[in-house]
């Protein structure tokens, strides 16, 4: 097994050598934020977008920035080395406190944790998935480690043989358990409006973006879990998987049970997209 760099708290360290206090409020209450950045070509995607997103997780849990983005830039650019597509998963917790109590700690000094891991550059497979009713709490804008309920609801795809659970409230559609959810009506593109119910991804954003970009007519629209069944095609946008089609939902085929032809019109252009980030032609 492989023992990636990791910066911890103003170190670089092999990761197997980190060391964290059992009082940490990350482990005890889930006190914390993260962020998972892609980086393609030795760079990492997106950066403003993600280190801009989890700037509002930490203030969402009133926490201060406990480094700067130019901090940050120069941290990832340590622990990204050689070209392979990697995703830096970043950490920060409210710390360790001297006893275990819910209040936040009179000063805190807050747990930073980074490190790299390698990324499949293989084309996704198409997914299988099934609903199940949203049963986390109301911030879900907030990258919260607190991720429990993310964990129960992907496993019961997992025990059904799927990859994903979409979830729904008051019977629309909010994201997946680790993904946002697109659905094709009528030929359109369609996600559901940000809010407090689902995490504004940065996949998401940039399918958006793309879709605009080449005249592929979209919306951020609320989906009532019944569009899943007649939807053209479905997808799952994150930055590990980047887009995914569903081809099953619940059991019921979705369009032919392929991957459609936006979906690979959209795949295109996204690794199009990449392509000009790293440099190439
Ligand atoms: C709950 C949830 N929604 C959406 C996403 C997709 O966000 P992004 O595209 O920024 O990775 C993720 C990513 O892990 C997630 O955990």
């Amino acid at each position: 097994m492989s023992d990636p760099l990791a910066y911890h708290n103003g170190d670089f360290l092999p990761l197997s050598q980190v060391r964290l206090s059992a009082l940490d409020r990350g482990f005890l209450f889930g006190d914390g934020v993260y962020e998972v950045i892609p980086a393609y070509g030795g760079k990492p995607f997106r950066l403003n977008q993600h280190l801009a997103r989890l700037e509002n997780s930490l203030r969402a849990i009133r926490m201060e920035p406990p480094l700067s983005p130019r901090q940050w830039e120069t941290i990832l650019k340590e622990l990204l080395q050689g070209q392979a597509d990697q995703a830096i998963y970043m950490q920060i917790t409210r710390g360790a406190a001297g006893k275990r109590d819910h209040a936040f700690p009179a000063v805190t000094n807050p747990t930073i944790l980074a490190w790299a891991t390698p990324m499949s550059d293989e084309i996704p497979q198409p997914a299988k998935a099934i609903t199940h009713r949203d049963i986390r709490w109301q911030w879900c804008h907030i990258k919260a480690i607190t991720l429990l309920a993310n964990v129960l609801l992907r496993q019961q795809a997992v025990d059904r043989g799927c990859q994903e659970t979409i979830l729904i409230r008051d019977g629309h559609v909010t994201e997946g358990a680790a993904s946002n959810v697109f659905a094709i009506i009528d030929g359109i593109v369609v996600t559901p409006p940000t809010g407090p119910h689902l995490l504004p991804g940065i996949t998401r954003d940039l399918v958006l973006e793309l879709a605009t970009g080449h005249g592929i007519e979209n919306r951020e629209q609320n989906l009532p879990v019944e569009a899943l069944t007649s939807a053209e095609e479905i997808w799952l946008t994150s930055s590990t998987r980047e887009l995914v089609p569903v081809v099953e939902v619940d059991g019921h085929p979705i369009g032919d049970g392929r991957p459609g032809p936006l979906w690979e019109r959209m795949y295109r252009i996204f690794q199009s997209y990449k392509r000009t980030f790293r440099g190439l032609p």
